[in-house]
């Protein structure tokens, strides 16, 4: 089956941000110990594979969400690290016909993660195969055609699927209820991007001032993969200008020379404030509105900008629709205009 988007902005956004496959894979943590913050997500992995080693069981089913770049794959490889079993990646939109499933179900091993990242993309006939897949660990393959037609049962492994998605909304009812556990990933806070950035420059044999890693910290978007992304260039730059040390100073002029802003927001993001500020007094303003006036998915608008803008507090969510708080006002240098709503008299 065809895929029904033509343009994905996620990917697109994910293949402009992503690290060289190199230096992705010598940052990517190997075990929970690794990994910093999402304590939650963490703590509810680490039981139920605990529990699945000492078992000596299958883990169950996993859906991971949350916007790109915050570990969902990483998660994925340190599971199946941690349960010493492989892991097998694919993705939503490569699984177009049901033998392309069958054909990687049938070649795993008991207790392998089988991991499907953007597995809201996967196509309906191929979901279907996965609901019997993931329940009774079989799949009925469809034999010749017409007349002719019978379907044969074929057992598979017990195996583990970990799905991961940017849009939790957009999964089917019925195949959501078929992941045991369901967690969510939320950006990272300036502490454990701190960390995260310290860790990275150790690997890289980077030298790194505690303000330094502070300023990477704060422009990284609360997401890993820009804060390592950002790493490189502010390495180049301290290299070029300095002694090659990452202190406060190289680390500012280099996200100043490429126009990083200092909260941490991306074009899309100054874009979706500015609208509200400009065109709609402040909001509230429906996110099919916004979605419009700036071009883009109002699914991405959710999962992607919003989550942000919420968690900094630039952006209220409200009945009526997105309103700007104060604090985005003021990033954006302005004074917030009363709105109609804040004024019922009209005076
Ligand atoms: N908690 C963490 N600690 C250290 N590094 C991390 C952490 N989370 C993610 N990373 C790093 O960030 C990069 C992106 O992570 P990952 O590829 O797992 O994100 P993702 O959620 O799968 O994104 P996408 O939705 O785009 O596929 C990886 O290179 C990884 O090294
Ligand atoms: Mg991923």
């Amino acid at each position: 089956m065809q895929d029904s988007h033509s343009f994905d902005p996620i990917a697109a956004r994910d293949a402009e941000q992503s690290l060289n496959p190199n230096l992705e894979n010598k940052l990517r943590p190997l075990r929970f110990n690794d990994f910093t913050g999402q304590e939650k997500t963490v703590e509810r992995l680490q039981i139920m594979v605990g529990a699945t080693r000492a078992r000596d069981d299958i883990l169950s089913h996993i859906l991971l969400s949350g916007p790109p770049g915050l570990g969902k794959t990483t998660l994925a490889s340190i599971i199946a690290n941690e349960l010493e079993k492989n892991i097998r990646i694919t993705s939503g939109p490569v699984l177009e016909k049901p033998s392309d499933l069958a054909g990687i179900l049938t070649n795993l091993e008991r207790g392998d993660i089988l991991f499907i990242d953007e597995i809201h993309r996967i196509s309906k006939v191929v979901e279907e195969y996965l609901y019997s897949a993931m329940e009774d660990f079989v799949i009925d393959i469809l034999i010749d055609q017409g007349p002719n037609a019978r379907s044969i049962r074929l057992e598979i492994p017990r195996f583990t699927l970990i799905g991961a998605t940017t849009r939790v909304g957009s999964l089917t009812a019925p195949l959501r209820s078929r992941f045991t556990l369901q967690t969510r990933l939320d950006h990272y806070d300036r502490e454990h991007l701190k960390s995260i950035v310290n860790r990275s420059c150790g690997l890289l044999e980077i030298e790194v001032h505690d303000e330094g890693a502070h300023e990477i910290a704060k422009r990284a978007r609360g997401t890993p993969r820009i804060a390592n992304n950002l790493i490189q260039f502010v390495r180049d730059y301290s290299e070029q200008r300095g002694d090659g040390i990452i202190t406060q100073n190289t680390a500012q002029q280099a996200l100043e020379l490429l126009e990083i802003d200092q909260h941490g927001l991306d074009e899309m993001d100054k874009r979706i404030l500015k609208l509200i500020a400009a065109n709609y007094r402040g909001g509230p303003v429906g996110i099919n509105t916004i979605a419009v006036a700036v071009g883009e998915e109002a699914q991405t608008l959710e999962d992607v900008h919003e989550p942000y803008l919420i968690q900094e507090g630039y952006l209220q969510r409200t009945s009526q629709g997105r309103k700007l708080t104060d604090k985005a006002w003021q990033v954006l240098g302005l004074k917030p205009v009363i709105g109609e709503s804040d004024n019922p008299l009209g005076i």
